[in-house]
């Protein structure tokens, strides 16, 4: 009881992150196209390298996907000019194979365990909470950019079943009702970490 009066009051003190000024939304939103622009020159450097070689299109791709992080369909487009070749034909390469995204991943990677143990201690319903936290629908990724949700086959902690990982850290003999806690704990620190890289910067 005293425990949960030391959260709730942790979590009255969460830091108020104060809103941007119209200059610093203007910088942001430079410094956001920038970076896409640097992207593009970097695309067109691996382009360079490749004209005329239509049959490289996979190792195009996959220059992209690194430079980008994921191919969005306004990537396959420019890529598919850029080559000379239908955006089907880039979108068709795109989907067959799985090691090509079309969505950003999120910051933290949540798993959830689907193995026999898990799935009868009620894994299905942790996905189901999860989901409806974040909002997600077809989407693995929340639109925050926080968490990219999957599930994964035993990850060998079939004693603390269901479980999931945050990135590195494991959680065991979930209830749907821890899982807001967790959360929260993820986007608080979240939080914290852009409130001081905004100070900085
Ligand atoms: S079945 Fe989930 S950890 Fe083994």
């Amino acid at each position: 009881m005293e425990e949960a009066t030391k959260q709730e009051q942790f979590h009255d003190e969460q830091i108020i992150i104060p809103p941007m000024t119209e200059t610093e939304i203007k910088h942001k939103k430079r410094s956001t196209e920038k970076t896409k622009d640097h992207k593009y020159i970097e695309l067109d450097k691996v382009l360079e390298r490749y004209r005329g070689q239509k049959g490289e299109l996979i190792r195009v791709l996959h220059s992209a996907q690194k430079i980008f992080g994921y191919l969005p369909q306004e990537v396959q487009a420019y890529v598919a000019l850029k080559m000379d070749i239908p955006v089907s034909e880039v979108n068709g390469v795109v989907t067959f194979y799985t090691l090509f995204v079309t969505e950003p991943k999120g910051k933290h990677s949540v798993n959830v365990c689907m193995g026999t143990a898990c799935y009868v201690k009620g894994a299905s319903e942790i996905i189901d909470k999860l989901k409806e936290e974040l909002k997600l629908d077809a989407q693995e990724t929340s639109t925050d950019g926080l968490f990219t949700v999957r599930s994964t086959r035993c990850i060998g902690a079939c004693g603390m079943a269901p479980v999931m990982t945050v990135d590195e850290e494991v959680h065991g003999r979930l209830n749907p009702a821890d899982l807001t806690g967790i959360l929260k704990k993820y986007q608080e620190q979240d939080a914290g970490e852009k409130y001081e890289h905004d100070q900085v910067n």
